[in-house]
């Protein structure tokens, strides 16, 4: 089960949209004394541009809602369909008894702004800390901002893994630049 680690570059946080939009399943990494941890997660949403900012939901009984909850922070990374396989059995399992980096041959490295650690093999890697917390009790949603985005150099779309519920995937496909024309420029 190895995947490979992309060459990524700076990406500004107020375009995380262009890979958060479309809702791919993404994998939330995070950290608190010493322990880390990754969890898949299907549930997030933007909900601001500048500051970057989006929604997610972590349930409470996951072991990643203590550790995003205590260090304020996480790193939302972006894997690719190749790697459908671990993503389901990342989100099977928890990080109270495994360490999802070992079980899965994942490798974390340092994010620039957090604690929490990057996936290398997913194609994008955005830092998050914690920016409203008002929400969780009672949503269990917690609103990130974006504070740094890596992206890799190419492709330019990835195929990305879209959850439909009751163990079906999409797997992302073409693209069009057909419709462009028809948006007005504020809302590209
Ligand atoms: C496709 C998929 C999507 C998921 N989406 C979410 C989600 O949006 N929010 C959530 O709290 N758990 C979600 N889960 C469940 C968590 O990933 C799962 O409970 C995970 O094992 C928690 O790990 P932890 O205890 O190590 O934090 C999803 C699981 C899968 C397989």
């Amino acid at each position: 089960m190895s995947s490979k680690a992309y060459d990524k570059q700076d990406f500004p946080v107020a375009n995380v949209r262009r890979f958060l939009e479309p809702g791919p399943i993404v994998l939330v990494s995070s950290a608190y004394k010493g322990e880390t941890n990754i969890m898949t997660m299907g549930w997030h949403m933007i909900m601001e541009f500048e500051p970057s900012l989006v929604g997610c939901y972590i349930w409470s009984e996951n072991y990643s809602r203590e550790l995003v909850s205590k260090s304020r922070a996480c790193v939302i990374n972006i894997p690719t369909a190749d790697m459908a396989a671990k993503v389901v059995g990342i989100g099977n399992c928890s990080g109270r008894e495994t360490d999802k980096f070992a079980k899965f041959g994942l490798t974390a490295v340092a994010a620039s702004k957090v604690a929490a650690p990057m996936i290398s093999e997913c194609f994008a890697n955005f830092e998050c800390q914690l920016h409203d917390a008002s929400l969780i009790d009672k949503y269990s949603l917690f609103v990130w901002e974006v504070v740094k985005g890596h992206v890799a150099r190419s492709p330019r779309y990835p195929r990305t893994l879209h959850y439909r519920g009751d163990g079906v995937f999409m797997i992302s496909g073409s693209n069009t630049r057909r419709y462009r024309r028809l948006f007005k420029p504020e809302m590209l």
